[in-house]
């Protein structure tokens, strides 16, 4: 197959909004909030793959472990012929096992809402695999999805790694888990769920020593400073990420450290000394809890590979 077919399509754009109204909206409300999917700008695509390599964030190790492990088992299940298609592809590294273990793949299609960090990533994947035909995709997963098909409508391997759907309310992931399954053509969904655990693992993965996911939550601000012309002073404010024990889920927050206003498309925004910004949740399941959610969603759960400390869960879930 011709590699040169690795040309970036983009979906529609999307309907509801940009970064801009939905910043305004966010700060307009009370208690403020910023929504997550805007972390991922080059700049925070980078700071994101930074984290990935933490010694505290034991989940992309824990991951990849796993998919190393079961591909035989995993593409056994996918059956020949699929099309793989990645929601939210990022950096391409953990698709490669899928790639090399898939018995006669049709095509694979990474999905990602950052155009210029996809184009980077498909170009070296493209010069690594030259016999497989790519079709690498500019738009937002978490809006209804029309994946143009490929002649004679293959059956399609969704793949959703890194337990992103942790960042989705419960209400939210089940809506996305469907409308995935929508777009899977008869097919399946690989997911990697993170678990439950002891709250001083799950804090210090999301307060690292080195201050990188302070970076990473931050950027939302340096994104607005230098996309839309706000003045965000970044020392202003702190990255604060507590584990709600209760509702099993990392809470990330940007607090005030100060009182101060910022200027933002024409508008300004007050911040009250020790104010918090909500930027983000990741929720974590039990393997009983999201096999629930999937059953749902119209999937029937056919297998779950987790590790011996049970960090992390991947689960093969099939269309119904
Ligand atoms: C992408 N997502 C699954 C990450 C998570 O763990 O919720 C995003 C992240 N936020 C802080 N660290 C990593």
């Amino acid at each position: 197959m011709d590699t040169t077919l690795a040309r970036i399509s983009h979906l529609p754009a999307p309907a509801e909004g940009s970064f801009a109204d939905s910043l305004v909206a966010g700060l307009a409300k009370s208690p403020k909030e910023l929504a997550c999917k805007y972390f991922y700008d080059e700049a925070g695509s980078r700071l994101f793959d930074q984290i990935c390599e933490l010694p505290e964030y034991y989940q992309t190790r824990t991951e990849t472990a796993l998919l190393t492990r079961y591909a035989p088992e995993i593409a056994a299940l996918m059956g020949p012929g699929m099309e793989i298609v990645e929601f939210g592809a990022g950096s391409l590294r953990k698709v490669r096992i899928l790639l090399d273990a898939a018995q006669d793949l049709r095509a694979y299609t990474p999905l990602d809402i950052s155009g210029g960090y996809l184009g980077e990533v498909v170009r070296a994947l493209a010069a690594e695999y030259p016999a497989l035909t790519l079709r690498p995709l500019v738009g937002d997963f978490t809006l209804p999805l029309s994946i143009p098909d490929l002649p004679g409508n293959p059956r399609r391997a969704g793949f959703f790694p890194g337990s992103t759907i942790g960042n989705f309310k419960p209400d939210a992931a089940m809506a996305l888990l469907r409308r995935m399954r929508g777009a899977l053509n008869g097919g399946g969904l690989l997911i990697g769920v993170d678990l439950v655990k002891d709250p001083v693992r799950l804090h210090a993965a999301y307060n690292d020593a080195n201050g990188v996911t302070a970076l990473f939550n931050k950027n939302l601000l340096a994104r607005a400073n230098h996309e839309l012309g706000a003045d965000f002073d970044l020392d202003g404010f702190a990255h604060y990420a507590p584990y709600n024990a209760m509702a099993h889920r990392i809470e990330m927050y940007l607090v005030s450290l100060k009182r101060q206003s910022v200027s933002l498309c024409g508008q300004r925004f007050d911040f009250a000394q020790g104010e918090a910004v909500h930027t983000e949740d990741s929720h974590k399941y039990t393997i009983e809890s999201f096999r629930e959610m999937a059953c749902r969603a119209g999937f029937n759960p056919r297998a779950v590979w987790t590790d011996e400390d049970r960090l992390f869960s991947l689960h093969w879930l099939e269309s119904r």
